[in-house]
């Protein structure tokens, strides 16, 4: 039997069922289908007497078909599969390789044996995607490696390397990475056949290894850590409630709470962002990429050494360029203190590290830069600064070098005036600490090519980034959102909600930070230096007020040790002065005062951060909808089981923001709520 995704092969008395549904080998319904009927080819050949899952390409089965979530379902349903599998009456023999994830290690569980290479990895993901292992997977692997470790592995969604399940039952042989792992499984199972020894051994059957006797306070700790995100809550409660069925039972409540997570709001957001992400590299158009080996970063400040520790620890070649030895010298400090502390917290080995660091290259000689493929300058954000070292770049790199500009908001044209072969000039636009946080704007001037802006996309996708592309505009696109949601944080302080309850309201609703103390943590400077270089809008006497009012007394944020709030070795504390300096400042308006309820908050700051990105898809500075909510994802710290700003947008409907924009237009004005095309969001 062959179908386009599934084959037959025949190795003497061994069966070999081959996956070749690319990229990930998907369990869609035609692989669904056509697994069912090759066990059943197989099951009737008498000459077959072991049979071997196996899958071309870079991975087994990666877990079922996102894409057919939506739609309706069609048989073979995945958890009629994985039984069919268990009770074959012919031994079923997984071999993994790449990330057998959610239906393929459900797969993988239901069959007999289990062999693996020793890169290969497993997990039960479905939680990142508001789900529970919907095929088996919370009474299988239970079953094989007890209560304490499923609970873990189901809750937290992460993936893990088949070496740490060496001398479990999950896997009976783990073979060198380099092995032919076709051939092994097939030698694994002839040498069974052999001896004998090849049996149907059905992990359902097995009672639960029920180790756990604290379920209570397990749950209430996944419950903390989840932070409104359901899936994690209720696979937990579902393992506790079904430990003592049978199969067959626990697999029906599995199949419910399966059923009704995925038709959740949070599923659908939690899917939208994983589609999403994978979206924003898809271009406009289609150019070659360059080929970067060597990239300069200029300037070795905070930014500087974050973009550099993140390009090193992705094996680029980094030579650090600063103007004098001292700054070098602490350029280095912080590279390496970021080094230090991956391995502090286990997410890099110490050889890494060293082989990382090996490839750091300190300069102070822009004669230095004249091989280097790509330079990203993060230098003070400072016009004339920027221009005089532009000038340099062009002096002393090749004419092909791209050279990218990590500016916050300044006119990369201007910056860049008079620079020979302005094609190769971009923007570049991490997020602080640039190590850590995912997203990159590649910013696209009038000049900037196809191909240098494809190359800086490819890139930061190559460093673990989320690149998002963006046109030119004050503030880019991240930026511009951040401050028209700054602005109406603002302005609600000047309308009676008190600092606390802004952060607290917003934080409870699920983002990462409270907005003011995201300034305090930026230094409330930034913003006010970058609004001086602009006119105040004469329409708007309240913008900023209360950042304003703040800078003015000394109060910066945390670098300070104070700003909206007070900072104790490194605690925060709310501090009443902080509120008496808006409250006082207030006096200046007649701005109408209210009594704020949280959703009073939520609901404002959401329609301004919407009505801002419905403004900027209008203008183009953004090729789809879709990437303001990754840009929200990734660099402002969204809540990912909420989509993203635009997806509550699109979840509200485009009547209700338009109503809200127009009923916020008439207590203010037009130019702070301009039209907008809400008809986007539907
Ligand atoms: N279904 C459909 N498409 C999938 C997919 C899936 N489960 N997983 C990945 N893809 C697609 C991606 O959308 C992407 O498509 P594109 O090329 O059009 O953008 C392509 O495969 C390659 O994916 P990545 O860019 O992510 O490739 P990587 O090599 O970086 O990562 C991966 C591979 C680790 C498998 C990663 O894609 C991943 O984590 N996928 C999701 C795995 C998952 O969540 N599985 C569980 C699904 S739910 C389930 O199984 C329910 C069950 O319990 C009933």
């Amino acid at each position: 039997m062959t179908s386009s995704v599934v084959q037959i092969l025949k190795y003497s008395t061994v069966g070999v069922i081959e996956v070749n549904n690319p990229p990930v080998n998907a369990l869609s319904q035609q692989v669904r289908q056509g697994i069912w009927e090759s066990l059943e080819n197989l099951e009737n050949d008498n000459d077959i007497k072991a049979i071997i899952i196996h899958c071309i390409g870079k991975t087994f089965i990666a877990g079922a078909d996102i894409t057919e979530f939506g739609k309706p379902p069609v048989e073979p349903f995945l958890p009629d599969l994985v039984n069919k599998i268990e009770n074959l009456s012919k031994p079923v023999i997984a071999a993994l390789f790449g990330t057998s994830l959610g239906g393929g290690f459900e797969v993988a569980l239901s069959c007999h044996y289990r062999v693996a290479v020793a890169s290969a990895k497993v997990g039960l993901p479905e939680v990142n995607l508001g789900l529970l292992p919907g095929a088996g997977g919370t009474q299988r692997l239970p079953r094989i490696l007890g209560t304490e470790k499923s609970l873990e592995m189901i809750t937290s969604g992460k993936h893990y390397q088949v070496t740490e399940f060496e001398n479990t039952a999950l896997f009976d042989e783990i073979y060198q990475a380099t092995v032919d792992l076709k051939a092994a499984a097939i030698d694994f199972a002839t040498n069974m056949l052999e001896k004998r020894n090849l049996k149907v051994r059905a992990v359902g059957q097995q009672p639960v290894l029920q180790d756990i006797s604290d379920w209570d306070s397990k749950i209430n700790k996944i419950s903390l850590k989840a932070r409104g995100k359901k899936a994690p809550v209720v696979a937990a409660e579902l393992l506790k409630n079904t430990q003592a069925l049978s199969i067959e039972d626990g697999m029906k409540l599995e199949r419910e709470a399966f059923l009704q997570l995925k038709d959740s709001e949070q599923s659908s957001a939690l899917r939208y962002a994983f589609s999403i992400e994978r979206l924003t590299t898809k271009l406009p158009f289609t150019a070659n990429t360059l080929p970067v080996k060597r990239v300069a970063i200029i300037g070795g400040g905070t930014m500087g050494s974050g973009i550099a520790t993140a390009f090193l620890a992705s094996g680029y070649q980094i030579k650090l360029f600063e103007q004098n030895q001292q700054a070098l010298d602490a350029g280095f400090e912080r590279i390496n203190d970021n080094f230090h502390r991956n391995v502090k917290s286990g997410r890099m080995s110490d050889e890494k590290m060293n082989s990382c660091l090996q490839h750091l290259e300190l300069c102070l000689d822009y004669k230095q830069l004249s091989d280097v493929d790509l330079v990203v300058e993060a230098v003070f954000e400072n016009i004339e600064v920027k221009q005089q070292l532009f000038k340099q770049l062009d002096a002393h790199c090749r004419p092909d070098c791209i050279l990218a500009s990590n500016t916050s908001y300044l006119d990369i044209e201007q910056l860049t005036d008079g620079v020979s072969h302005q094609q190769r000039i971009i923007g570049m636009h991490f997020f602080s600490p640039a190590n850590i946080m995912k997203l990159v704007e590649v910013i696209k001037t009038q000049h900037s090519s196809e191909q240098a802006l494809t190359t800086a996309v490819s890139i930061a996708k190559s460093l673990g980034k989320i690149p998002v592309l963006v046109g030119m505009c004050f503030g880019f696109a991240a930026n511009r959102m951040y401050a028209r949601y700054g602005r109406e944080v603002q302005q609600m302080l000047l309308e009676g909600a008190t600092i606390e309850q802004i952060d607290n309201t917003m934080t409870d609703w699920g983002m990462a930070m409270g907005p003011l103390s995201v300034q305090d943590l930026a230094g409330i400077d930034i913003g006010y230096n970058a609004r001086k270089t602009r006119p105040k809008p004469e329409y708007d006497p309240g913008f900023f007020t209360a950042s304003t009012v703040m800078v003015e007394n000394g109060r910066l944020g945390r670098k300070t040790g104070k700003g909206f709030y007070l900072y104790e070795n490194g605690k925060q504390i709310v501090d009443p002065q902080a509120q008496s300096l808006i409250d006082e400042a207030k006096g200046n308006f007649d701005f109408q005062q209210k009594d704020f309820t949280n959703e009073m908050i939520v609901e404002r700051a959401m329609t301004a951060i919407i009505s801002e990105g419905l403004s900027l898809f209008k203008e183009g500075i953004v090729q789809r909808l879709s990437d303001i909510d990754a840009i929200w994802l990734h660099g402002y710290g969204f809540p990912r089981h909420k989509g993203g700003p635009m997806f509550q947008g699109k979840v509200m409907g485009s009547t209700v923001i338009s109503d809200r924009i127009n009923q916020y237009r008439n207590q203010s004005c037009i130019e702070i709520w301009p039209d907008v095309d809400v008809q986007a969001l539907d």
